[in-house]
């Protein structure tokens, strides 16, 4: 069985990853920082199939420790989600300082460091995937999202060097861009705002959360093969 590492899984996206994966015969290693009530029950219903493992993605420096104890734990990894961000906005000038560090450290420095210490394992394989997480924000922009936008293209930059690095050791390494999908990170937005954004959507409705897991599950698979280096936007045409 592959096994696949989806981080930011308690909730939201991650959830509905772990859950469309686990139904395509992939282990999950769901990692976040408290389990939910919603991962709990899927883990229960999993047969073995789904293990949680908490982290905090603050701590940068236990890290390589954390994919040691991962490697121990579940094997050789076939497959890393990097999921999981925080979502502060605000207008640049107001901003707290922490809020834009954090952004980077969760955002960026995390990934950037799991996906290091993962890849190991790929290159002794020969085979594996990195699906990055980014938004549509990181090339169309939103004011109050400048310290956001800004991790979220650095997982694009990210994503196409890396897949140059690897390519040859059989490893592919693609971003999801999603719309935006109603989820604890986005419940701030409600009413007229979210009804004209489903408006100008040319499909006159929002992706999902499951609608993002299918297009991740995609390039986890066999069929993707010949995928890298690419981003794979999911925003019922939002962008377009
Ligand atoms: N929602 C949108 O409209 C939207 C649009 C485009 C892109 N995205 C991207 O999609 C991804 C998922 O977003 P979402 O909307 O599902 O967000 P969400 O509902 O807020 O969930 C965020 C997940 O990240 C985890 N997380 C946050 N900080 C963490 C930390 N320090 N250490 C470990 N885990 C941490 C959370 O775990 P805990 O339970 O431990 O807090 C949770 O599982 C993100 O990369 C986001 O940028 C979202």
């Amino acid at each position: 069985m592959k096994v696949v590492v989806v981080t930011g899984a308690t909730r939201g996206l991650g959830l509905a990853i772990v859950s469309k994966l686990s139904r395509e015969g992939y282990r999950l290693v769901a990692i976040g920082r408290n389990c939910s009530p919603e991962l709990s029950r899927l883990i229960a219903a999993s047969d073995g199939g789904i293990a949680f493992e908490p982290y905090d993605f603050n701590d940068t420096g236990g890290i390589h420790q954390f994919a040691l104890h991962l490697g121990r734990e579940y094997g050789r990894i076939y497959g890393l989600v990097n999921n999981a961000a925080v979502g502060h906005d605000g207008v640049l000038a107001t901003m707290h300082e922490k809020d834009i560090s954090e952004l980077l450290r969760v955002n960026v420095e995390a990934p950037i460091l799991l996906t290091k210490y993962l890849l190991r394992p790929m290159l002794i394989n020969g085979a594996g995937r990195v699906v990055n997480i980014s938004s549509i924000m990181a090339t169309t922009g939103f004011s109050g999202l400048a310290a956001y936008g800004a991790t979220k293209a650095a997982l694009g930059g990210f994503t196409r060097s890396l897949a140059r690095e690897v390519g040859r050791a059989g490893i592919t390494v693609n971003t999801v861009a999603p719309g935006y999908m109603q989820t604890d990170m986005t419940n701030a937005l409600q009413g007229e705002k979210l009804e004209s954004i489903k408006r100008r959507s040319p499909l006159g409705r929002l992706a999902g959360v499951e609608d993002v897991a299918e297009g991740v599950a995609y390039l986890m698979g066999e069929s993707a093969a010949m995928v890298t280096g690419t981003t794979l936007t999911i925003d019922a045409g939002s962008t377009a």
